[in-house]
């Protein structure tokens, strides 16, 4: 891993009444704000439990897309509330930590992206929705891991393209689509650190298991995958999959709704190299129950954005959305 990325520390706990029954307010709270509140799938089971929809990055900006309330309490992280944020200017938008950034949004700076983008002036610029408004705002088309390859399927065959900012999603792409692409060289913290060599000691351990992995994670890793998919596609193959054993590569919040589905079916979430038992994603961790409270007690961290700005990262978004 990057030794200079500076990873979240642990969720600090706000300062709050201890006698307050955080889960009642939150709800009195949703009511009286005419709130919504979207979790992405990463995040613990008691956040995902108590939203009105659960999904991945597609999912949720679907949903952005289409809410009639006046206040969108985003948990998951940064660029997916600010993706809200950019479809519904006249909300209120709030993302309970504001430090819950993103390896791979976080590393791809517009003022860099400009400059490289210079050497490919001919090229459709494809992006990753896991990147900030100003790199959207760059791009001719957005994708999530769910239609990335029909994203860059839908482009004419003559087509150079760029694709950023996850190398490893890229490549995928290109072995899916036959399509060669110029890819920024970014990756994500937790997937990256799943290797084919503890797979390897995971399966022996656990025979007839079935590996199953998100494309974010390396080509190794993936090469020994017996099914590859965007997080909705992961939970979907569990669900509706005869098998009984899952080796489970991508985040561990997954698992929750996996399980809910299969409890019938043993999920071994398979351990980055790191000497953890566990990929958890540091950013998404922010997010905690009180901080959920405290963002809708005070309407605050609140996502705002530059008008201009967001104008211009909307459209790559629209025509994403518009692909259905
Ligand atoms: P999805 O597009 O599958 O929701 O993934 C988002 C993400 O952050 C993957 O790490
Ligand atoms: Fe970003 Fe990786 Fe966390 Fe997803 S799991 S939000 S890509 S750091």
């Amino acid at each position: 891993m990057d030794s200079s990325l500076v990873l979240p520390t642990m969720p600090e706990r706000p300062n709050i009444d201890p006698s307050i029954d955080v889960e009642a307010e939150i709800e009195r709270l949703r009511k009286e704000r005419n709130a919504v509140i979207l979790a992405h799938y990463y995040q613990d089971g008691e956040i995902q439990d108590l939203a009105d929809f659960t999904g991945d990055s597609l999912g949720l900006s679907q949903q952005a897309a289409k809410t009639d309330a006046d206040v969108i309490l985003f948990c998951g992280v940064h660029f997916m509330a600010e993706t809200a944020k950019i479809l519904n200017p006249t909300k209120t938008v709030l993302l309970p930590d504001a430090d819950a950034g993103c390896s791979l949004a976080d590393r791809c700076p517009g003022d860099l992206f400009a400059k490289w983008l210079e050497q490919y002036p001919d090229h459709t610029v494809v992006s990753y929705i896991n990147t900030t408004a100003a790199i959207k705002a760059q791009s001719d088309i957005i994708c999530t891991s769910s239609n990335a390859v029909r994203v860059v399927e839908s482009l004419p065959k003559d087509a150079k393209i760029v694709f950023a900012p996850d190398r490893h999603l890229g490549a995928w792409v290109e072995k899916n689509t036959g399509r060669e692409m110029v890819k920024w060289p970014g990756f994500c913290v937790v997937h990256e650190q799943f290797t084919a060599r503890k797979l390897v000691q995971l399966r022996e351990r656990n025979p007839g298991a079935q590996i199953i992995a998100h494309p974010e994670c390396e080509q190794t890793v993936l090469d020994m995958a017996d099914f590859i998919g965007s997080t909705t596609g992961l939970i979907e193959h569990v669900k509706n999959s005869p098998e009984k054993v899952f080796i489970v590569a991508t985040e561990m919040g997954v698992l929750h709704s996996m399980q809910r589905h299969r409890p019938d079916a043993t999920l071994i979430g398979a351990p980055p190299d790191s000497g953890c038992e566990c990929a958890s994603c540091p950013y998404m961790r922010l997010n905690t129950l009180d901080k959920l409270y405290v963002a809708l007690r005070d309407m605050k961290p609140e996502i705002t954005l530059d008008e201009e700005l967001r104008k211009r990262a909307l459209k790559p978004v629209e025509r994403m959305l518009a692909l259905g």
